[in-house]
C-alpha cells in the first residue's frame, strides 16, 4: 500500500494520521513511526539499568576498582578486553560495566535529542532534551571526578544527578507519547502529584548523603540526617496516599506509587537494620565516628541495592505521573501553543 507522507518537517499535517489509519496492523512505516517516543524509551529502560549498576558499585564498595577514567586500566574504555571483564572480580565487572552502560545512555541521549531536532514538537520538550544532553555530559565528568579525585563528596553529588537525569529521560518518554499529558485532572490532583516528584526526589538527596557518609561527620548532624530521611519517607506516604485519593484520571499510577511508597518502608527498616543493626534509637548504636559502618554481600546488599533502586523507580513513576495529572503543564505549554498542538498532532 502507498502512504502519503507528504508532511512537513515536523510531521504535521493531517494527511498522514489519515494515512497512519490505513497502515496494516503490526507494521510500522517510518516516517509514521514515532521514533522520538520509541528512542527515548529505550533510554529510560537503559537508563535503569545503568542505575542498577551505579548502586550496586556504591554497596560493593567497587568505586575505585577501576582507578584511572576515562580509560580502563590503560585501556580505550570501550576496547577493554571482553573476558577479563566478564571473568575477572566482580567490582571491576560493576565498575567497568557502569561506564560502559554510561557510554551507551551518551549517545542514546544524543540520539534522542538528534531526533526530537528533526522531527520537531514544543520547545518544552526540544528543552528538555538540551537538559537530558548536558546532565549526561555533567554525569559522566563527576562519575570521572570521583575516581580521579577518589572524592566521596563528588559521589555525592553524582548520587543525586543520576535520577535527575533519568526523571528527564521518563518526562522526554511520556511527552513524545500520543496524549502522553493529561488536562483532564484537577489541580487538587496536579499540585499534590507535583509535590510528591519534590518530595521523592528530596528523599532520594537525603538518603545520598546517609549512603555515602563521612566516617569523620559529629554524631548531632548524622542524627539530623537520619531523622530528615525518616521524616522525609512520612512525608512521601502521606503525599502518595492523598495523591491516590485526588487522582481523578490515570488512578493506578499514584496506586502503584503508594504501594511503592509502603514497599519502600518496609525496605528502609531492613536497610536500617543489615546497616546498623535493630532502630532502639534515633542514632544507630553501630555509629562510631571512626569504625566502617557496614560489610555487605548477598542479601544485606540485594535489600540495600533494592531500597536505592526501588526510590529511583518511585521518582520515575512521580515524574510520569505528575505529567499525566497535568502537574506540568505550564512546562510542556511554555512556547506558542501552535507548536504543542502541533505536537499532540505529530505524536
Ligand atoms: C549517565 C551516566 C551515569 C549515571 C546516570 C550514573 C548514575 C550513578 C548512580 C545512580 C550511582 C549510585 C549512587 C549511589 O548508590 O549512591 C553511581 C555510582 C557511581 N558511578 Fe555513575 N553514573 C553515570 C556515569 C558514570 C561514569 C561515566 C562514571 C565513570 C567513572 C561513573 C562512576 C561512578 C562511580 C565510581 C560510582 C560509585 C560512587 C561511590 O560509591 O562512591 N558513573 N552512578
Ligand atoms: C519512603 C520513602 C523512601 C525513599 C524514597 C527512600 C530512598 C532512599 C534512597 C534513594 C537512598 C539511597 C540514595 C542514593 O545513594 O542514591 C536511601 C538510603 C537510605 N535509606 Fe531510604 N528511602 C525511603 C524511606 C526510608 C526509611 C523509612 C528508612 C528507615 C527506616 C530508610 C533508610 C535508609 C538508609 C539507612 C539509607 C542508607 C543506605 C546505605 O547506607 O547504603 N529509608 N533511601
Amino acid at each position: 500500500m502507498n502512504v502519503d507522507v507528504t508532511t512537513d518537517r515536523f510531521g504535521a499535517p493531517g494527511a498522514t494520521r489519515q494515512a497512519v489509519e490505513h497502515v496494516a496492523p503490526g507494521t510500522c512505516k517510518p516516517a509514521t513511526c514515532n521514533l522520538p517516543h520509541v528512542a527515548a524509551s529505550l533510554l529510560v529502560v537503559v537508563t535503569a539499568v545503568l542505575l542498577a549498576f551505579g548502586a550496586l558499585v556504591t554497596t560493593y564498595e567497587a568505586a575505585m576498582a577501576v582507578p584511572d577514567w576515562p580509560g580502563t586500566f590503560g585501556h580505550n574504555m570501550l576496547l577493554f578486553p571482553l573476558a577479563e571483564w566478564l571473568h575477572g572480580p566482580w567490582d571491576l565487572f560493576l565498575e567497568h560495566g557502569h561506564r560502559l552502560l554510561g557510554a551507551l545512555v551518551g549517545l542514546l541521549t544524543l540520539m534522542v535529542a538528534g531526533l526530537v531536532w528533526w522531527r520537531g514538537g514544543p520547545p518544552a520538550v526540544g528543552a528538555l532534551a538540551i537538559a537530558a544532553v548536558l546532565l549526561v555530559i555533567m554525569q559522566g565528568a563527576l562519575g570521572g571526578a570521583r575516581v580521579l579525585l577518589d572524592d566521596k563528596t563528588v559521589a555525592k553529588v553524582h548520587a543525586c544527578t543520576g535520577p535527575l537525569f533519568f526523571a528527564v529521560a521518563v518526562s522526554l518518554a511520556v511527552l513524545t507519547r500520543a496524549g502522553g499529558r493529561s488536562s483532564a485532572s484537577t489541580p487538587r490532583a496536579g499540585w499534590t502529584a507535583a509535590a510528591l516528584v519534590v518530595a521523592i526526589y528530596m528523599q532520594l538527596v537525603a538518603g545520598a548523603q546517609l549512603r555515602h557518609v563521612d566516617p569523620s561527620m559529629p554524631p548531632d548532624s548524622f542524627r539530623g540526617l537520619v531523622a530528615l530521611h525518616v521524616g522525609g519517607a512520612v512525608v512521601v506516604l502521606v503525599l502518595a496516599f492523598a495523591s491516590a485519593a485526588h487522582a481523578t484520571t490515570w488512578r493506578s499510577w499514584p496506586v502503584a506509587i503508594l504501594v511503592a511508597a509502603c514497599m519502600q518502608w518496609l525496605l528502609g527498616l531492613g536497610t536500617w537494620i543489615v546497616s546498623w543493626g535493630l532502630p532502639t534509637g534515633l542514632i544507630p548504636e553501630a555509629w562510631q565516628p571512626d569504625v566502617a559502618l557496614r560489610a555487605r554481600g548477598g542479601w544485606t546488599a540485594a535489600i540495600v541495592t533494592g531500597h536505592v533502586l526501588l526510590g529511583m523507580l518511585m521518582l520515575g513513576l512521580s515524574v510520569a505521573a505528575a505529567i499525566r495529572a497535568g502537574a506540568l503543564d505550564h512546562v510542556a505549554s511554555l512556547g506558542h501553543r501552535g507548536d504543542v498542538r502541533r505536537w499532540r498532532r505529530f505524536a
